[in-house]
């Protein structure tokens, strides 16, 4: 049992587009890195943060919900010194508190000798979720856990269902520098759904993960559209159609918005036409009057990593 371990626990899209609270991806290009060390003062403590504005506090602190609800359940009593080195910014849609929730469960499992499922360890992240913006949301945390593709097939029992990865498929992230609060973005969407609407959105569901078993890149294009969250919360977001419609004319097999947002999000087939769709991106927010940052990544495919 190891006294002291690093890990990356990656940023993660949810949503993709069709699939609200139930799909997700993990990225192979952005992250946080944290270090877990055993000690024998019987406390948690966060001992070092660098690269955003969060409590050191560990009753503040979703890391110190979601280790004190792993310690309580295995019924240890363990000191734990934690640090974090955020890779990339809270309130950007690229699931900021699900890496610092997923890195923290699973960095405490190993510390603790591996007791925990991956399924086990998404619920104690999902607590972190709750802490972080009110509700147990899944698509971001397990995705951090599972790596790759997820699909959350059910709240209640919890199942997490891990989707195939077709080899060619990069993701591009255009993150303007504005921050939108997960809960604000959840108050904004409507409360019902007529049916046609819902029509629209489960068959595309069901069509983007046949994409994916299929690697039919053309079904995955045509799966990625939302109905239902990206109307409402597409306001929230400066020049998003201009920026969705950059990537789509260079070839992008969709875009939308990453999680609650801002970070807008576009899926190609092949790294040149991704290269396309970031110049194409780019290019509608460069000289606007809202600073971003944009970068091409591979889909990670082994989720929160010892390093
Ligand atoms: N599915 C969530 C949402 C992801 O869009 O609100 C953000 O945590």
């Amino acid at each position: 049992m190891a006294d002291s371990i690093k890990i990356f626990a990656p940023a993660t899209v949810a949503n993709l587009s069709c699939g609200f609270d139930a799909l997700a991806l993990a990225l192979a290009g952005k992250g946080d890195e944290m270090v877990f060390t055993k000690t024998d003062s019987g406390e948690l403590k966060i001992t070092k943060i660098e690269g955003a504005n969060l409590p050191y506090d560990i009753d503040d602190n979703l890391v110190g919900t979601v280790a004190k609800a792993m310690l309580a359940e295995a019924n240890v009593d363990l000191g734990i010194d934690i640090e974090i080195y955020k890779g990339f910014k809270p309130g950007s849609g690229l699931g900021s508190s699900a890496a610092s929730a997923a890195g923290t469960a699973v960095a405490v499992n190993h510390l603790l000798g591996n007791p925990f499922s991956n399924l086990e360890l998404t619920k104690f992240a999902m607590l972190g979720e709750e802490a972080a913006c009110g509700s147990q949301i899944a698509d971001n945390v397990s995705a951090a856990i599972y790596g790759g593709f997820v699909l959350v097939r059910s709240y209640e029992p919890l199942e997490i269902v891990s989707l195939p990865v077709p080899d060619d498929l990069y993701v591009t992230a255009l993150h303007p520098q504005i921050e939108i609060k997960t809960e604000d973005a959840r108050n904004i969407l409507p409360k019902e759904v007529p049916l046609k609407t819902a029509i629209y959105q489960w068959a595309n569901v069901g069509g983007f993960i046949s994409g994916l078993y299929q690697n039919d890149y053309e079904l995955i294009s045509r799966s990625l559209q939302d109905h239902i969250v990206e109307p409402a919360r597409k306001r929230l977001i400066p020049h998003f159609d201009a920026v969705k419609a950059a990537a789509m004319n260079v070839g992008a097999l969709g875009s939308g918005i990453s999680g609650a947002g801002p970070t807008i999000f576009a899926l190609s087939k092949g790294k040149e036409t991704s290269e396309n769709v970031k110049n194409a991106m780019q290019s509608v927010y460069e000289g606007k009057e809202i600073p971003f940052n944009i970068f091409n990544s591979e889909i990670n495919t082994s989720g929160v990593q010892i390093i």
